[in-house]
């Protein structure tokens, strides 16, 4: 009698052991295997190296500084009248990765925040007053000019 119900056990976990075997959850882990069409998983969008110089340059030929304020760079003078708004972009690096400031470039309204209302960011269809710069950037332009953006905190920390 005892015997078979110690029989009975080891046989229940077995049969157990083989089911939770068959129903395991798979291992989550980045293998080879779950590469789809080169495409790894935590895949995310990068841009190539860019020019913080040639952005500088892109900057003031397409007048960001007129609705963009940058503390200790020289930019020339605007007129009151020609100001836009726009937030200060000198605080903006070190807080984002240079993707981030692409996004901001070519996809506006990707990311509003959600105070831009108050702060006058939107016009009256409720869209970014920033235009979008596609039409004028290459993809190269695009790389310098957020790299640009991501170097100031360090002229920053250089200039103190
Ligand atoms: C007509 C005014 C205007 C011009 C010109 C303009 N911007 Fe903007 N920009 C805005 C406004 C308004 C916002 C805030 C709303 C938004 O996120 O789109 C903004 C947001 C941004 C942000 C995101 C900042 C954040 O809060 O995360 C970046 C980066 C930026 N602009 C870069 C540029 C660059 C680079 C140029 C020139 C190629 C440029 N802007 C030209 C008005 C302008």
């Amino acid at each position: 009698m005892k015997k078979s119900i110690i029989i009975l056990i080891l046989l229940l976990l077995i049969v157990g052991g083989g089911i939770y075997w068959f129903l395991r959850p798979k291992s989550k882990e980045a293998g080879p295997e779950m590469v789809v069409h080169g495409m790894a998983p935590g895949w995310k969008f990068s841009l190539p190296q860019g020019d913080p110089a040639q952005g500088r340059q892109w900057f003031v030929k397409l007048e960001c500084y007129k609705c963009h304020e940058i503390k200790g760079e020289e930019f020339p003078a605007v007129a009151a009248a020609d100001k836009g708004v726009g937030p200060d972009l000198s605080q903006m690096a070190g807080l984002h990765p240079v993707e981030f400031f692409a996004e901001s470039i070519i996809n506006p309204n990707a990311v509003v925040d959600a105070d831009a209302k108050e702060k006058g960011y939107l016009g009256a269809d409720g869209k970014s007053k920033m235009p979008d710069y596609n039409d004028i950037l290459t993809g190269k332009e695009l790389a310098d000019l957020a790299a640009y953006l991501t170097s100031l905190k360090a002229q920053e920390h250089k200039a103190h």
